[in-house]
């Protein structure tokens, strides 16, 4: 484990979905560097098994490792649900998930008692959500829905899109039916979405993007470890992007959705470690 309040955060997710919550470590904790992964050959993963998620998250955290990161955000519900653990006991250095900041929020803010969690299959058939909002309260009612077909939407950069509107209506059908007044946003590609699942839920719902309460968390973790930077080196650009597949694609869409332009993304052959 590195000691070093200077080295940067590792973050990491499918594709693009975990600059969400990058962008929000930018904003909170503008004094740290960040090295991002977007496994961007091998997304999605929410229609992947437990096994092969662990093995990229693996994979993907040795790389890490390697670029000297002093601590680690799985900014993937489904990695998060499948192998934070895992990771957490292989691994000797800080990681945390995005899943509890959330349900944590949402628990907090329902005043019915009843809350969604919409997410990948993976993520949605692990019932992770539930499980912890029931540690903090056994009488929430949790209500999943799995929107696979968001990933591929919000990947493709259909963020304002007739047909992203069309397949919301769908999926959240169900949920509206449902009179619940919070909806955990349980990917984080959806908050690329939200205007338009804000839309289609309508104003009696509350929706929760964990991207904020994350970086909190991972501010807090570092405080407490004594390994927050106390200011950014002015001379280098503190972020640097890694890709499994297709840097330029990555980069012209991390440049729509981040408040400056990134000057390159690198490839690299993840299944090398
Ligand atoms: N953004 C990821 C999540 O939060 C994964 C999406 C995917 O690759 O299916 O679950």
């Amino acid at each position: 484990m590195i000691k070093d309040a200077s080295a940067p955060i590792g973050v990491f997710d499918s594709g693009v979905g975990g600059l969400t919550v990058a962008r929000e470590i930018m904003r909170n904790l503008p004094s740290e560097k960040i090295v991002y992964f977007g496994d961007t050959a091998r997304v999605p993963y929410g229609s992947k098994s437990k096994d092969t998620i662990i093995r990229f998250s693996r994979q993907i955290t040795r790389f890490l490792i390697e670029q000297k990161v002093k601590a680690i955000v799985v900014a993937c519900n489904t990695a998060s649900a499948f192998a934070l653990d895992a990771l957490k006991s292989e691994f000797d250095i800080p990681i945390i998930g995005v899943i509890e900041a959330g349900a944590l929020v949402a628990a907090k803010e329902t005043r019915n008692r009843r809350i969604g969690v919409i997410g990948t299959e993976g993520t949605i058939g692990s019932r992770i959500h539930e499980r912890f909002l029931h540690s903090i309260d056994p009488s929430l009612e949790v209500i999943g829905k799995a929107c696979p077909l968001f990933v591929s939407l919000a990947e493709e950069g259909w963020l304002h899109d007739p047909v992203t509107t069309l397949v919301a209506a769908r999926y959240l059908e169900e949920l509206k039916q449902k009179d619940i007044d919070t909806l955990i946003l349980g990917c984080t590609h959806y908050p690329l979405i939200r205007s338009t699942i804000a839309g289609v839920m309508g104003e009696g719902v509350r929706l929760v993007n964990p991207a904020y309460e994350t970086a909190l968390e991972l501010k807090v973790l570092l405080g407490d470890m004594g390994l927050l930077a106390l200011k950014a080196e002015a001379e280098d650009f503190p972020y640097r992007f890694f890709v499994s597949d297709l840097a330029e694609k990555f980069k012209a869409f991390a440049n729509s959705i981040l408040p400056f332009d990134i000057a390159m993304t690198q490839k690299i052959d993840i299944e090398k470690y």
